[in-house]
């Protein structure tokens, strides 16, 4: 079942609000409305395939991650077509993973994140679309 295609890239922002008009800018596309994830501590919204994530408070892990490494490249999404397959499939590769099981994310996804320990740093999400796509 690989590849996996990107599904999206991730910034992490102070602002959405003051964020949004550069990459609008860039890509000339119209941002989406903006999702409150009040489970993951944050707010979102995408704007073409980068998606911007704004911590909902300081002590969140985004809000974390910004008071340490400030604003800038925060995950890569991969679109895969059953997570549930594909976290066993990387499991039996060793990969450690945040989440054992699908979680709801952002667009009404389902979403599950794999552990920076085990891919040299990096902030891996999977993404299966949604009943609605
Ligand atoms: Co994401």
């Amino acid at each position: 079942m690989l590849p996996y295609p990107l599904d999206h890239v991730a910034v992490a922002v102070t602002s959405l609000e003051e964020a949004v008009p550069l990459f609008e800018l860039l890509t000339g596309d119209s941002c989406s409305p903006v999702e409150e994830l009040p489970s993951q501590g944050v707010r979102v919204l995408f704007v073409g395939s980068i998606e911007l994530i704004e911590p909902l408070g300081p002590d969140t892990p985004v809000g974390r991650f910004l008071q340490k490494r400030g604003q800038g490249f925060h995950h890569i999404a991969y679109r895969v077509p059953d997570l549930s397959e594909a976290l066993s499939r990387l499991r039996e590769e060793g990969i450690d993973l945040i989440d054992e099981t699908p979680r709801p994310g952002s667009r009404g996804h389902q979403v599950a994140f794999l552990h920076p320990r085990g891919t040299g740093g990096f902030l891996i999400e999977l993404v299966q679309a949604g009943p609605t796509e």
